[in-house]
């Protein structure tokens, strides 16, 4: 298990954070931490390619999970993790003959992220401070075919010492939950069977809401499609929105 930790401090609230999933695996598992500002990487330069990338690239290569741990800097993800994605981007993905990215050989590995935000519990699930960081990790971890198994968040920072009992107890179980990630994880099956359910659930609701607001037209095939259409697509439109917008860790 690889931790890097993208942070502007080695002992700061991010830093507690990863300490804690890592002290939750198991000492069958080899760990190791890689503070990123103790690597002067350079981007690669054509066929001359930066030694230190070498370095990390050999160590994201050896290891199975990796915790990606970076706080959220003016609402984006930390400069030097990001930096350092940037930097990878040649080694992360396999190009094609018009520039298109496609998993290589990370594919497969699995990764936990974890952020963090001065910002309030309350003011961050409202307003996703922390949402962009995670984005931006997620999108480049997809890119190069890497497993997601869960984010962690942890707000009110600002002065903070030590992390809250109940938020180390929960590093501490997603630290002891990545002793089990297999190495082949392919979720189709669970899709397909999730979207089964979303489907039968939804088309529940709308019928329901059709009879429970007498909004089924007394005749007419057409009309009461159309009345269908609409308030499906309308729930839809919110489960979407939850999904792909909302569905970040805030808290
Ligand atoms: C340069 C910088 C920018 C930050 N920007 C934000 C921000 O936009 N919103 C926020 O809620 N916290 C912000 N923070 C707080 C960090 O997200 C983080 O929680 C804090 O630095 C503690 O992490 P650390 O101890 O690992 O450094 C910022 C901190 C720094 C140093």
């Amino acid at each position: 298990m690889l931790g890097i930790l993208g942070s502007h401090r080695n002992d700061g609230a991010t830093d507690k954070m990863l300490e804690a999933v890592m002290a939750g695996v198991q000492k069958a598992n080899e760990t190791e931490v890689v503070y990123l500002e103790d690597y002067p990487f350079k981007p690669d330069q054509g066929d001359k390619k930066d030694p230190v990338l070498d370095e990390l690239e050999q160590k994201m290569l050896e290891s199975d999970v990796w915790v990606l741990a970076a706080p959220t800097y003016w609402g984006g993800l930390a400069g030097k993790m990001k930096d350092f994605f940037d930097c990878m981007r040649q080694r992360l993905v396999r190009f094609d003959h018009t520039g298109g990215t496609h998993p290589d050989r990370f594919k497969d590995k699995h990764y936990l992220s974890i952020t963090d935000c001065y910002t309030g519990a309350f003011e961050n699930w409202v307003t996703g401070v922390t949402d962009q960081s995670f984005r931006t990790i997620d999108k480049v971890m997809s890119a190069a075919g890497v497993i997601k198994v869960h984010e962690l968040v942890l707000t009110n920072t600002w002065g903070l010492k030590e992390l809250p009992e109940s938020k180390k107890q929960t590093c501490l179980k997603w630290g002891q939950r990545l002793n089990s990630v297999k190495k082949r994880d392919d979720s189709t099956l669970k899709r397909y069977i999730e979207l089964f359910f979303m489907i039968a659930f939804m088309a529940l609701i709308t019928m329901g809401i059709q009879f429970g607001f007498k909004l089924v037209p007394s005749q007419g095939f057409w009309l009461r499609y159309a009345s269908f259409v609409v308030i499906f697509y309308v729930l839809l439109g919110c489960i979407l929105h939850f999904f792909t917008v909302v569905k970040h860790r805030r808290r």
